[in-house]
């Protein structure tokens, strides 16, 4: 398909695929988007494929009648957009990867590429084509060190890789629904760029000058109304918290479950919006896009073996990796007859800048006082939500 005059999409989508990184569902499968540019001297790839696709992207190369390459330009490191680099220089003796020297020395690692097969680009710097130009712009830590995007001058177009991308299988190039596409884009910024809100406002900051026409991402349909997710992005990397406390827990015999149900419905009742997952059938991106907003963070677990239970600590593990904006995070849970299950929680959130609300932790099924002291809890985040001024 044709973005612009002479600017094609050349990559792959993967309707089927549903895990990415062993770890992240994909409910909507995904696209690896590959761009061609034939300039009226130079022919550019920006971007290849997964290496599974390789074919595909290999016959769509065909099909648009590239006889000779000149440039790969390669965004990103990482395989699902690299993988097919070694295949496609195979095919084309005289094309040379295009990058940034830190992303050179990382396909050099990863996939074996010669040396000799690259020429290295500084942040700024300008690629003609004849009647195209490319400018190369770095924008790190998006997800990896070593990211930039491509600036096409004459056709406006932005192309990020994975920054402001989507795993969204679509037959449509271009943002059909954006409903959808907030939700899939969404998704994805929580499960991989949510770590890096600094470098992605500095990212942001650098491109806002861009008259940008398209934004044409390495995942998922492109858009052509780029402030929809630049926008977005703002609202997501940004500061600011809503007044959502996610409650994410486990529960064996019920003590815990108790527990969760009273408390949901004790912050309920003071107007906080909550967001509530049972871990051991949880939807790990979906737990991701409500740690995006939430002031607060809670998790319940039961004590297993003197510590928390397993699912409450990959919980705790996650949501350390993610680094949230979150404020706020408290540990609620029950034991049997002893344990450290709060402690051994608490120790794994340490990378979160949050204060450490006090537990409540009970023996045995919640009595009385114990769902007293869950409504105290709620009133303790509400008080906490309002001194931040996160509602009034
Ligand atoms: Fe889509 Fe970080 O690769």
């Amino acid at each position: 398909m044709e973005l612009k005059k002479n600017v094609y999409s050349a990559g792959a989508i993967d309707w089927d695929r549903r895990l990415f990184d062993e770890l992240i569902p994909l409910p909507d499968g995904t696209s690896y988007n590959a761009y061609l540019i034939k300039g009226s001297e130079k022919t550019v790839l920006l971007d290849t494929v997964d290496p599974t696709k390789t074919e595909v992207l290999v016959d769509h190369l065909a099909r648009l009648g590239v006889d000779k390459l000149d440039y790969i330009v390669s965004h990103h490191a990482e395989q699902d957009h690299s993988g097919s680099i070694p295949d496609v220089l195979l095919l084309y003796p005289d094309a040379k990867v295009v990058t940034n020297p830190k992303c050179k020395n990382m396909l050099i690692d990863l996939l074996q590429v010669d040396e000799d097969r690259f020429i290295t680009v500084a942040d700024g710097e300008r690629l003609s084509l004849g009647d195209k130009t490319l400018q190369f712009i770095y924008t790190p830590w998006v997800h990896w060190p070593e990211t930039m995007s491509t600036w096409l001058l004459e056709d406006k177009i932005l192309f990020t890789c994975d920054f402001f991308g989507s795993h969204l299988a679509s037959s449509s190039l271009f943002v059909t629904d954006e409903g959808q596409a907030y939700e899939a884009a969404k998704r994805y910024y929580a499960e991989i760029m949510m770590p890096f809100r600094k470098p992605i406002t500095n990212n942001l900051a650098k491109i806002a000058d861009l008259a940008i026409d398209i934004i044409a991402t390495s995942h998922g349909p492109i858009y052509d109304r780029p402030e929809f997710i630049i926008d977005a992005y703002k609202d997501w990397a940004g500061d600011e918290v809503k007044n959502e406390v996610v409650v994410a827990y486990v529960s064996m015999h019920d003590s815990t479950r108790r527990m969760v149900e009273h408390f949901v419905e004790a912050l309920s009742e003071r107007n906080i919006v909550v967001r509530q997952f049972n871990l051991p059938n949880v939807d790990i991106g979906k737990l991701a896009i409500a740690l995006v907003d939430a002031a607060t963070v809670v998790i319940g677990s039961p004590t297993v073996l003197v510590g928390a239970h397993p699912a409450a600590a990959y919980a705790a593990i996650l949501t350390n990796a993610l680094r949230p904006k979150a404020r706020f995070a408290g540990i609620i849970g029950s034991y049997g007859w002893g344990g450290k299950m709060p402690d051994q929680l608490t120790g794994m959130l340490s990378n979160l800048k949050v204060e450490l609300l006090d537990p409540v932790v009970v023996k045995g099924l919640p009595k009385d006082e114990d769902y007293i002291a869950l409504e105290d809890l709620a009133d303790k985040i509400l008080t906490k939500h309002k001194e931040a001024g996160i509602v009034d």
